[in-house]
């Protein structure tokens, strides 16, 4: 078991911390809590380039370690280490794909990947754990292709939620925010390597899209996972809607 005391220092581990919305994750986390430190473990376990240049990300309180969720234990051997020094708040999972295009690996990277990452949490003694998934809300709209095109990424996003539901042992330490598209200004696109710097600014089409689609703002969402992390409080439930996530486990919101 490792060793979880209130006089070692505080981490965060950050699945996915290279990608969209874990960059965003990590931003708000160092701006939330000034001491804690945060480990990002990713199958490249590099910053992406822009991360590297960017100021918000340079302080050494932050660290990127290598593991692939889909081999759980390169990623306990790479976290060994950090759960013996420090009281792990906890982990927040940003880990979910649609490439390579197969529904077989849509549900591997957002089901197993997740699952994999929520029993490796709990192994290393993580008081907390937030799992990013997707709102549901248009499923049954005729005009709406994804359920269609891509069943395998529902799939996955509901075996990782069934995981966590049913861990009545857990309840209340384990969330998961149901986002809708996620608007802001993408710099790494998945399946393109992370040293190209990219500039893909997603609010004039969301802006649309928002009409018919729950959007949700990538700061707005990372803000409210990191208040969860954060937070001493537990979970009322384990499923977020989109519309929640804005005010979720801020001041005004008892939990
Ligand atoms: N973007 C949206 O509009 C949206 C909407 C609703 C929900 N979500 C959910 O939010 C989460 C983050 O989305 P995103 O847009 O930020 O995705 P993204 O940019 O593609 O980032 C995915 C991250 O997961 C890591 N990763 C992938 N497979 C992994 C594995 N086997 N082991 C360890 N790390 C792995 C990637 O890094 P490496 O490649 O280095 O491993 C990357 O850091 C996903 O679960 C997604 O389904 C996104």
């Amino acid at each position: 078991m490792p060793t979880q005391s209130s006089t070692l220092p505080s981490a965060l581990i950050v699945f996915g911390g290279t990608g969209f919305v874990g960059t965003a994750v990590l931003a708000q986390a160092l701006s939330r809590d000034p001491h804690c430190h945060l480990f990002v473990v990713s199958r490249t376990g590099v910053a992406p380039a822009w991360v590297q240049s960017n100021p918000t990300y340079q302080t050494p309180r932050l660290h990127f370690l290598q593991g692939d969720l889909l081999a759980p234990h390169t990623v306990l051997e790479a976290l060994q280490p950090v759960s013996q020094h420090y009281r792990i708040r906890a982990c927040i999972s940003c880990v979910g794909a649609i490439t390579p295009w197969s529904n077989q690996n849509m549900v591997r990277t957002c089901g197993d990947a997740n699952i994999h990452a929520y029993t490796i949490s709990k192994s290393i003694g993580a008081e907390k754990f937030v799992v990013m998934t997707r709102d549901r809300s248009n499923m049954d709209d005729w005009w709406y292709p994804f359920p269609r095109l891509i069943p395998g990424y529902y799939e996955g996003k509901s075996r990782i939620e069934s995981c966590i539901q049913g861990d009545a042992d857990n309840l209340g330490n384990a969330v998961c925010l149901r986002a809708g598209f996620v608007s802001g200004t993408r710099r790494t696109v998945p399946g393109l390597p992370t040293w190209l710097k990219i500039s893909l600014p997603l609010q004039p089409m969301y802006k649309v899209l928002q009409q018919v689609c729950p959007v949700i703002d990538v700061e707005v969402l990372a803000a409210a996972a990191v208040r969860f992390a954060l937070s001493p409080h537990k979970a009322p439930r384990v499923l977020v809607t989109n519309d929640e996530i804005p005010t979720y486990f801020d001041s005004a919101t008892p939990a």
